[in-house]
């Protein structure tokens, strides 16, 4: 249980992990991963770039980079997975699972989002995948919304539940799967009509936002991400989900930097940055549900836990102390980032890790 001392100004959890976060590569990777290493232990780590991150090589690659665009000496684990397209060979991800390298496969389906025109045309094409997943236990992680651009796009999370999901389900049952970043209240109560090895992760923007805000006095880019924001009553679903105590939900931020100028645009890629005040975000969201004392279950336990991995024996501490979040980060030499809850202020400050001892 979280150690919450009085006068309750100060907030003791184990060290959260981020179970879905985009840290790009190259400049951009460098100036975002240290805010995600500084609030968590360890990151899955998706597999977007471009190209896509589809072989054990790339992985290896790719987290090397990684670790080099950090100071030395911490403790962040990036936890690599594997893209996957319409010839995923499930060898090769038999392979990477089995080194280590690889700790989940993430399903885009073709033209989903953000770099997904590699993603996966038609999910029977990816059968024997998901078969030798099932096998291995390997976690598999989806993007779950249809690319029908018939279909509207407030609906496609809910049809791919119907046609895509509830079917892959039916066919592996045993299959980890974790449904990513969920929006509406449909994927809640498919999420908990579920079996142990069926989990959602779920963002703090999410958790915030309705899809008013994507419209609130003028266009608002930096509200816009994928899936959308849904209507209010799928927001108040998403919160009970997270604050419930339910070990099927756990912390994903989505955190998905877009420098300045592709946000504000006439064709504004989609995606919030929310590294750098992850935790105090999620803090907030608790508190205001009176259920601070779940926090450390979403953030810190329920991901390991699906995962089969070592709960963090490390701690971090929240103060309360307003923080006035800055209008802007540094981004690279292109532009500047935007990040969640700019100029806003919120309650709860990360003070970093309890010291060692
Ligand atoms: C993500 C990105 O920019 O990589 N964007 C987003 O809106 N979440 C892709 C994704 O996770 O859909
Ligand atoms: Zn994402």
């Amino acid at each position: 249980m979280p150690a919450l001392l009085p006068p309750s100004r100060r907030l003791v959890i184990r060290a959260p992990d981020d179970w879905h976060v985009h840290l790009r590569d190259g400049d951009m990777l460098r100036s975002v991963v240290g805010y995600t290493a500084r609030q968590f232990r360890r990151a899955i780590v998706m597999p977007n770039l471009t190209p896509p991150v589809t072989t054990t090589a790339a992985a290896e690659g790719y987290r090397t980079r990684i670790l080099n665009a950090l100071d030395p000496g911490g403790t962040f684990e990036p936890l690599m997975t594997c893209y996957l397209t319409d010839d995923a060979d499930p060898d090769e991800i038999n392979r990477g699972f089995e080194t280590g390298v690889f700790a989940a496969c993430k399903l885009y389906p073709a033209h989903a989002t953000t770099n997904a025109d590699h993603g996966v045309t038609d999910v029977r094409r990816i059968y024997p995948v998901l078969e030798r997943m099932q096998r291995l236990g390997m976690p598999l992680l989806l993007h779950g919304e249809v690319t029908d651009p018939a279909i509207d796009i407030f609906d496609r999370e809910a049809v791919f539940i119907e046609t895509i999901f509830s079917r892959i389900i039916a066919d592996f049952p045993a299959l980890r799967a974790v449904f990513e970043h969920i929006t509406t209240a449909d994927a809640v109560a498919f999420v908990e009509s579920g079996g142990p090895n069926l989990a959602a992760t779920i963002t703090p923007h999410h958790l915030r936002l309705n899809r008013n805000a994507m419209f609130a006095g003028g266009l608002r880019p930096h509200a816009y991400c994928l899936p959308v924001a849904k209507r209010e009553r799928h927001r108040l679903a998403l919160r009970r989900a997270a604050t419930s105590g339910s070990p099927k939900f756990f912390l994903g931020t989505d955190s998905a930097p877009h420098l300045i100028g592709q946000k504000e645009s006439a064709c504004g890629c989609a995606g919030i940055f929310n590294a750098p005040f992850a935790i105090e975000s999620y803090a907030a969201t608790f508190e205001e549900d009176g259920a601070l004392d779940r926090l450390e279950g979403f953030a810190s336990e329920h991901g390991p836990r699906f995962y089969g991995l070592p709960l963090n024996t490390t701690s971090i501490i929240l103060e309360r102390d307003p923080l006035v979040v800055p209008e802007r980060l540094a981004g690279t030499s292109e532009g500047d980032l935007v990040p969640f809850h700019a100029d806003e202020t919120l309650p709860w400050r990360f003070l970093g890790p309890v010291s060692a001892g």
